[in-house]
């Protein structure tokens, strides 16, 4: 039987408790449990001297995790330079944080042949590889020039963008082409798929059939979309489970029964979360009724933080909370709560919980699960109210949600109000549209259609 070997720059830590920031480590954790297979990735470990050779890392339940580490050479050009200096902003359509040197793109090529060499010594002929995510577009192509026949799919994560976006990445036609050495190309929504089409078509001159499958390069690929989702049902009982509930009750007491708003995010520019600040400030400006009546709490654990960009955005969060609180807050009340630490999954799920209100508001998003995972911790029977921002993967199948733009301040602040003030009946009947659409794109389905494609 095909075994399966997932890889991705970084895997989860999986040890139960330990918080797991990142849509990728959470969902594809998720998926192996269920079905078992390898996992292999980067151990989070720089050397000063060369990468480490590939070692076991060690085995879970039916999940083997074999890792290595990265020189300091390769995780500059690769990890904090072309990965997240370049195709990360690009990737997100925000091309003025967005960095280009042709040494860092080496330094990417350098890693995926380094990460394909160490895959040939662990995979048998019949093994399906599996390859997450904007750091591995390479990765087939290198595997091929290794000699490996086997079926090779790649899942992006992340937005896919306009090909006019993607072109002011200098090396694009060398991405597309070693993105072709795969056999599937799965995206998170049929935008994403339609714009890497479209470049296939206009820019490399290959074609593209309605059934999803490609030529350029030489190559056939089948692409697909396949919107990755969440265990409706266990992040439900999470969010339930009396043991989960120290920091939730916490919570819950220091509100004193004011409603909560709560955003949840890696600390990432992509994720709207100074124009959120500022959504939340035009709230208050506007609608005074709520002065002393409702608080937001972001929760955001720093992420990238040897990135200038990253520091940068975490500096101006700082700045905007203090100005904001420093504006509103009374002797009793403080609006704005923000915290820079990240929670276990099982303490998370009650947090989301507790909230009336779910603020999802990403500049661009290639689905966002924390929009998931809130609508799957609410009580069904008094259910609380998603605002979430369009350019969020998610927005395409969670269409009952409030749907804002999350450059329009205005527009969010009138979103919080009307969510605010949404009734119970209204609130069930988003809430039960949205909990129906998850559970038929299940993390289960996620994976399933995928390996089924794949294979
Ligand atoms: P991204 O992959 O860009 O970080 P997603 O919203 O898709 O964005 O995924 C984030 C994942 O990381 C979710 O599963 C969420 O539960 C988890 N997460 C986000 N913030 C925290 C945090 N502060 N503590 C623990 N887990 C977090
Ligand atoms: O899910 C998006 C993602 O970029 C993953 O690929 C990544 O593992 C995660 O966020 C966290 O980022 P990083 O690995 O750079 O800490």
């Amino acid at each position: 039987m095909p075994r399966l070997v997932v890889v991705s720059n970084r895997v989860a830590p999986i040890t139960e408790g330990e918080p797991t920031a990142g849509g990728l480590a959470a969902g594809v954790l998720d998926a192996l449990k269920q079905k078992g297979g390898i996992w292999f990735g980067w151990s989070g470990e720089i050397t000063e001297g060369e990468a480490s050779p590939v070692h076991l890392e060690r085995t879970v339940g039916s999940i083997t995790l074999y890792t290595l580490d990265l020189s300091r050479r390769d995780y500059d050009a690769f990890y904090r330079g072309f990965a997240n200096g370049t195709l990360w902003p690009t990737l997100h359509y925000q091309v003025g944080h967005a960095q280009f040197d042709w040494a860092e793109f080496d330094g990417y090529r350098r890693v995926n042949v380094l990460f394909a060499r160490a895959l040939a010594r662990l995979v048998r002929p019949d093994d399906m590889i599996w390859a997450h995510d904007y750091h591995l577009l390479c990765l087939a192509e290198a595997l091929r020039e290794a000699g490996l026949g086997n079926r090779m799919g790649l899942f992006l994560h992340t937005p896919f963008p306009a090909p006019a976006v993607f072109m002011t990445n200098p090396a694009h036609e060398a991405l597309i082409r070693a993105m072709c050495g795969f056999d599937l190309l799965g995206f998170q929504t049929e935008d994403d798929r339609t714009a890497f089409a479209d470049y296939v078509v206009r820019q490399a001159g290959g074609s593209a059939s309605d059934d999803g499958v490609i030529g350029a390069f030489g190559r056939t690929v089948k692409t697909g979309v396949y919107p990755i989702g969440v265990h409706v049902d266990e992040v439900r009982h999470e969010a339930e489970a009396p043991a989960h509930q120290r920091y939730a009750s916490r919570l819950h007491d220091s509100l004193s029964g004011r409603p909560l708003i709560l955003s949840v995010d890696r600390l990432d520019y992509s994720k709207g979360l100074r124009p959120r600040f500022i959504a939340f400030e035009r709230f208050l400006e506007r609608y005074p009724h709520h002065h002393g009546a409702v608080v937001f709490m972001q929760i955001a654990p720093p992420s990238r933080g040897d990135i200038e960009t990253y520091r940068e955005i975490r500096r101006a969060l700082e700045a905007e909370a203090g100005r904001i609180n420093g504006r509103f807050a009374e002797v009793d009340w403080m609006p704005l709560r923000y915290l820079n630490r990240g929670f276990a999954r099982s303490a998370l799920m009650p947090l989301y919980a507790e909230a009336q209100v779910g603020l999802v508001t990403p500049l661009r998003d290639g689905m966002n699960l924390v929009a998931k995972e809130y609508v799957a911790a609410q009580n069904p029977d008094n259910p609380g109210v998603l605002v979430l921002s369009q350019f969020a993967g998610a927005a395409r199948e969670l269409d009952a949600a409030l749907i804002v733009n999350p450059y329009d301040e205005t527009g969010v602040a009138a979103a919080l109000d009307r969510a605010l003030a949404m009734p119970r009946g209204e609130r069930i009947e988003r809430h039960t549209a949205m909990l129906a659409t998850m559970r038929r794109n299940s993390l289960d389905a996620w994976r399933d259609r995928f390996v089924a494609d794949l294979s």
